[in-house]
């Protein structure tokens, strides 16, 4: 059979973020199909990128006192790390901000304008006056016009669901600065997208779409397709649209850009051929997969923007579902919205690329994370009996015949039949049905296993003379291991790669069977998932902001001899208010060996009561006068001797060495520590 040529694609993860489960699922999903791909000889190409412009990204860059440039060089490193620990291998990975997508992307405007797609128009906006920056609606806070929910966002209420224009929303105020938003115009320009509806509508009518996003499209055909705003006002982090001074693309017109961009990368590094994959006659497979919140611009905007532009369309998009945690939404207070780095510090990947495989279908459905599920069937099927084939067969080849397997299958006919077994699976995974395809391999491990306990090798191998039968049946549940590790190993690399090792011997898409041959001594291939390393992720991953504040155990906190803590983010930080405090009452508290009672003046009208675990350093009278730094918004918190009120900061090991600021220089009640 002739190898087909496929390219293929993830959505471009955000440049401000980390990677989490919610990136990790969609990679994972591609990166098995991809890997599927090649193992069956395929030419397959699996490009990404940075997704680096737009607003969320300049304004996080300015909150840090850095460049973008800065910001999203230094998430890009961290990306490509968490992709490569997670065994996710692009052939590339590149950035949108790159000269090759800056090329593309005003390539593809200046085509789409001389054929007369784009328009431009007048456009009223919120502005913001102090920052001098128009606002995009998430960066504009106000009362919801309809139940008068505060601090909502300027396109939609989280409390009450309805959608509104930022215009509508009551007290609105910048996100940016604090600031009233005024209303500004600005010339803008869109893609006529009504242009390419013939075209969209013929194209929705190919193999290229699932059934429910033709339905989709379908919908909003019906409601009728709208010229779509691609440029953005200076300040802005992105490409300059051509000829029109202050003018940016929107990030989303050079996003999808870069799906491109990341290809021509690797073309100059590998020199491919950049138009058999992109010319507008390309034969070549494309496939992006994404989920469904980006459906709109994937199946619109991005064909519409293509065959404007001179290239080709999509073979097909392969959209999937939300990833929930216990059926809701991740969440940072339940500690379930985990991020890549964190569940690595915890938990082996191969177990989550498992988890998924077994969940993932071909629909658009969610799909849900549920812990107790992840840990059973990650022991009861990779432990258990995956593993469990070779555990059980190795040692005696190793041990009592020098790792050498024997010369004929034992049993052909089983060995067969799960050779057989492999065009199915093949077929299941070619259909991102992944789960079928877990389903099948199971009930062929299952067979495997069967067969070991029909024969009891641990049993033969205490009878005199049956040497022969043990390495036979040994050899045959090796080999029966070998056939199973080739359907798995899209979805396990690493542990494939161990397997390698154990057998001298590549693992294969249905194997000719190992006789004769000489295997290394079996290493454990895979330990078994323990409550307490989902415990910890779970303890890691949660926001204490975002929950009912437990009492900070002791030995949380870091030594002072400790490393620096974990990074926090500026808006963590930001979180914190510092204030001077003027020590007016220190008193020792009855019935606790180490705390002061301290009475705090913070230029409020009232004093605060704080506790201060500082008996041993200080001498309560020597206190009192003195300056020191508390956090001021610290949830009080009930203790037996009263409610605390804040903390105050010193520094210094603990018991005497402990110091509090030294007597006042210039410093007043109340001053904001900057
Ligand atoms: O939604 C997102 O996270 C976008 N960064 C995805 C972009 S995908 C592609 F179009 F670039
Ligand atoms: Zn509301």
């Amino acid at each position: 059979m002739n190898s087909r040529k496929i390219l293929v694609t993830s959505a471009l993860p955000y440049a401000n973020g980390s990677i989490h489960l919610g990136h990790l699922i969609e990679c994972i999903q591609t990166d098995i199909w991809v890997r599927f791909q090649k193992l069956i000889g395929n030419q397959c190409y699996y490009v990404c990128a940075d997704d680096a412009h737009g607003t969320p990204i300049m304004l996080r860059a300015q909150r840090e006192g850095i460049t973008p440039e800065t910001l999203i060089a230094k998430v890009h490193e961290e990306h490509r790390a968490d992709f490569a620990d997670f065994a996710i291998t692009f052939d590339n990975y590149h950035t949108t901000h790159s000269p090759e997508n800056r090329e593309l992307a005003s390539q593809i405007y200046l085509n789409l304008k001389e054929k007369g797609h784009i328009i431009s128009k007048i456009i009223r906006q919120a502005y913001d006056p102090v920052q001098e920056m128009f606002l995009p609606d998430r960066f504009i806070r106000g009362n919801c016009p309809h139940c008068g929910a505060e601090d909502q966002y300027g396109d939609n209420c989280e409390v009450c669901n309805r959608t509104y224009s930022p215009t509508e929303l009551k007290n609105p105020v910048s996100a940016v600065s604090g600031a009233t938003p005024v209303e500004k115009e600005s010339e803008h320009f869109f893609v006529n997208l009504q242009d390419f509806e013939p075209m969209l509508r013929e194209w929705t009518k190919s193999e290229a779409l699932q059934p429910e996003v033709t339905h989709k499209l379908n919908e909003w055909f019906e409601a009728g397709l709208k010229p779509w705003d691609i440029s953005r006002d200076a300040p802005y982090f992105g490409f300059e649209i051509p000829e029109a001074p202050d003018k940016y693309f929107y990030v989303w017109l050079d996003a999808p850009i870069g799906y491109i961009a990341s290809f021509k990368n690797l073309c100059a590094k590998q020199g491919m051929d950049f138009d058999e994959f992109w010319g507008p006659d390309s034969q070549v497979e494309l496939y992006h997969f994404i989920g469904k919140d980006i459906m709109y611009f994937h199946t619109l905007f991005w064909p519409a923007m293509l065959t404007g532009g001179g290239f080709r369309k999509p073979t097909a998009v392969f959209v999937h579902g939300f990833l929930t945690a216990d059926g809701h939404k991740m969440s940072k207070s339940r500690g379930t919205f985990i991020n890549a780095r964190t569940y690595l510090n915890h938990l082996n990947p191969e177990y989550l690329r498992y988890y998924f495989a077994a969940k993932l279908g071909s629909k658009i459905d969610d799909v849900d994370l549920n812990l107790d599920d992840f840990l059973h069937r990650v022991n009861a099927d990779l432990v258990g009996k995956v593993v469990n084939i070779a555990s059980r067969c190795a040692g005696f080849i190793t041990k009592r015949f020098e790792g050498k397997l024997a010369a004929e299958l034992h049993n052909a006919t089983l060995y067969q039949q799960l050779i057989d077994e492999g065009n199915a699976i093949a077929n299941a995974y070619e259909q991102r049905d992944y789960n079928r395809a877990v389903r099948d391999i199971m009930q062929l491990a299952d067979k495997a296993n069967q067969y070991i306990d029909e024969y009891k090798p641990w049993v033969i191998a205490k009878q005199e003379g049956q040497d022969a039968e043990l390495q036979a049946v040994c050899s045959q549940g090796i080999n029966l291991f070998r056939v199973l590790m080739g359907y798995l190993s899209p979805i396990l690399p690493v542990m494939t790669q161990k397997v390698e090792e154990f057998l001298a011997a590549p693992v294969t898409w249905q194997p000719e069977p190992l006789l004769n041959h000489t295997v290394q001594p079996f290493q454990p291939l895979m330990k078994r998932v323990e409550q307490k390393q989902i415990d910890a992720m779970i303890e890691a991953s949660t926001d204490n902001l975002a929950k009912a504040p437990p009492a900070k155990k002791a030995a949380d906190k870091p030594k002072s001899n400790d490393p620096i803590a974990p990074t926090i983010q500026y808006d963590d930080f930001a979180k914190v208010d510092l204030r001077v405090a003027k020590i007016v009452n220190a008193e020792p508290v009855e019935g606790a060996d180490k705390l002061l009672r301290l009475t705090l003046d913070i230029g409020e009208e009232k004093t605060r009561n704080v506790f201060a675990g500082i008996k041993d350093a200080y001498d309560p009278e020597k206190l009192i006068g003195r300056m020191t730094v508390m956090v001021a918004n610290l949830e009080p918190r009930k203790m037996r001797f009263g409610l605390s009120e804040g903390m105050v900061l010193a520094a210094g090991p603990g018991k005497k060495d402990l110091w509090i600021l030294s007597p006042d220089d210039g410093a007043q009640a109340g001053m904001r520590i900057k």
